[in-house]
């Protein structure tokens, strides 16, 4: 049973210079799962996305297209940003935007405190910047550039030249903070993950951390510094804090103490913001660090990290428009280790709708409804005395259901999908072995009929429940299938963690006809695409 735990978790905020692609769409969709679960098992979930829209990145595009960065931000929120999560279905508790009110006051007032609390000073910089990053560069990630930029040095993520800037900046202390952020690697080795994430940050946090450079005052595209109107926030200073300020931070004690502190999951690019900077800040402001923080692995296509710079940006609805997105959402939590790079193949997502959803799970559910149907006029009916076999089918549901919960509280969705698969594997081999329909030319088996049937379709009730974070159109369909609803109550009510307890479906209950949950795709829309 749920505790009713505070479950908040949170998605990188995206720059606004440019629309969404896959990548940006896996880390939402991951999100999302993790929340569904989370709020179907009756944590206290709250789920947060937004977008980033200050800084001279957004500047600089807004420019460029004969507009200011206000409008340019509005535009791409309201034409892409926002239209994303329909798109994929994401059940966002709240979408916060760094133009917001809400969050530039709040960025001031933490500002403030540290600058009250000493923890900032006025200095000189002069360093190497990617605007593609918004970030001075470590000498690590400083690489030779090649072709056009033969000669010049560019940043290792971007492949773009690094621009010099000498300004005067406040500063924050972060290299005050190194030992107590060692200290917290130490004593929660999970604050982290996965444990390759973990270590990088160590090693990076062991040579020492400089102070930050957390201001400008070259362009004016930004939050204020309350007591120097002169210079901005530095975007990433900014962008962290949405963390904070929409769940109430400055403004409702109340709020804050419900949610903070958060999940955070990134992708591993960004890890070093969350995993060193953000904490600090947080350490030096006096409140709670993150609970933890996940990096993610990358996207490849063609073995290269997809990105719009690159020119290999798909976009979401490239996918969906052809698979739905319970298969767009099936398909990148099931194919890549969560924490790991993943390469997208088109040929892959066509092979695994075909054979996973369409062929093993979408079958399973319209045979079993339609055997109902056809041999008990669409009422399910009760189950006679259970057998070794029958018995084992029970097993299978209620492993698979704890194993696919303890994945979920590890952030390992992959596993959480194999595992609630053994489940689809094993209906589909149970009604292969048991032959209902040779069952069902014998009136001396009817009752051994019946059982096989409310097995299955037990077995398709726990499914729904399971899947129904990850999938949740297909499964909101078996749902009304099942006829449950009635009975039962809606399916994102049903309780997650005793989804794998046998016999909650009852007998009697009238099912509903079901059309192909995964229809079959035209091989030729996939190769148009
Ligand atoms: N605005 C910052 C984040 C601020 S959070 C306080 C930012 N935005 S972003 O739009 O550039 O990237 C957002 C996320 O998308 C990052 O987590 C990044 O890792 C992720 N991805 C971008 N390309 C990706 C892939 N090819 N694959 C997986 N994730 C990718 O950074």
């Amino acid at each position: 049973m749920s505790d009713g735990s505070s479950f908040y978790i949170t998605t990188p905020i995206f720059y606004v210079n440019d629309v969404p692609h896959i990548g940006h769409a896996y880390t939402e969709v991951a999100a999302d799962v993790l929340a569904r679960w989370h709020r179907q098992a009756g944590d206290d979930t709250w789920l947060l996305t937004g977008t980033d829209e200050h800084g001279q990145k957004i500047l600089r595009t807004a420019t460029a297209n004969g507009t200011t960065p206000k409008a340019w931000a509005d535009k791409l929120v309201g034409e892409e940003w926002l239209p994303l999560l329909k798109t994929i279905d994401i059940s966002n508790d709240d979408f916060i935007r760094t133009t917001d009110e809400r969050h530039e006051v709040n960025v001031q007032k933490f500002l403030q405190k540290l600058y009250d609390d000493g923890y900032i000073y006025a200095g000189e910089y002069e360093a190497l910047y990617c605007v593609g990053c918004e970030e001075f560069k470590p000498q690590s990630e400083i690489v030779d550039g090649t072709g056009e930029y033969e000669g010049q040095k560019v940043c290792a993520i971007h492949s773009k030249p690094l621009e010099l800037l000498q300004e005067k900046n406040y500063f924050f202390r972060m290299s005050q903070f190194a030992d107590r952020l060692l200290s917290l690697y130490e004593e929660r080795p999970d604050f982290v993950q996965p444990e390759s994430a973990r270590n990088e940050v160590v090693s990076f946090v062991r040579q020492g951390l400089s102070d930050l450079s957390i201001s400008r005052s070259s362009f004016d595209w930004g939050i204020k510094v309350p007591w120097d109107e002169s210079h901005v926030v530095y975007v990433w200073f900014d962008a962290l804090l949405n963390y904070i300020t929409a769940v109430g931070y400055g403004q409702d004690d109340e709020e804050f103490a419900r949610r903070w502190p958060a999940n955070h999951l990134v992708g591993k690019d960004i890890l070093r913001f969350h995993a060193v900077i953000w904490p600090a800040m947080l350490m030096a402001a006096g409140l709670e660090v993150p609970k933890r923080v996940f990096g993610h692995g990358w996207l490849l296509v063609g073995g290269e990290k997809m990105s719009k710079s690159k020119l290999t940006g798909i976009a979401p609805t490239q996918i969906t428009d052809t698979f739905g997105s319970d298969a767009f959402r099936y398909y990148f939590m099931r194919a890549i280790n969560f924490g790991q790079d993943g390469s997208f193949s088109w040929e892959d997502l066509a092979a695994r709708y075909q054979a996973e959803l369409a062929n093993g799970f979408g079958n399973l559910a319209s045979r079993v409804i339609a055997m109902v149907t056809r041999y008990f006029e669409g009422i399910v009916p009760p189950a006679g005395e259970y057998q070794e076999v029958d018995l084992h089918v029970q097993e299978v549901v209620r492993t698979a259901a704890a194993d696919a919960d303890a994945a979920i509280g590890r952030l390992a969705i992959h596993d959480a999908l194999a595992a609630i698969w053994r489940i689809v594997d094993e209906l589909n081999g149970y009604i292969t072995e048991q032959e209902p329909w040779t069952l069902a030319k014998d009136e001396a088996q009817r009752e051994r009929l019946g059982t096989v049937l409310y097995t299955a379709a037990e077995g398709l009730r726990a499914l729904a429940v399971l899947l129904s974070p990850v999938i949740p159109g297909a499964t909101a369909k078996l749902w009304e299938a099942l006829g449950v609803e009635g009975e039962l109550g809606a399916l994102t009510a049903q309780p997650l963690r005793t989804a794998g307890d046998w016999g909650r479906l009852p007998a009697g209950t009238e099912v509903n006809g079901l059309a192909a949950l995964f229809p079959r795709i035209d091989a030729e829309a996939v190769a148009a695409v």
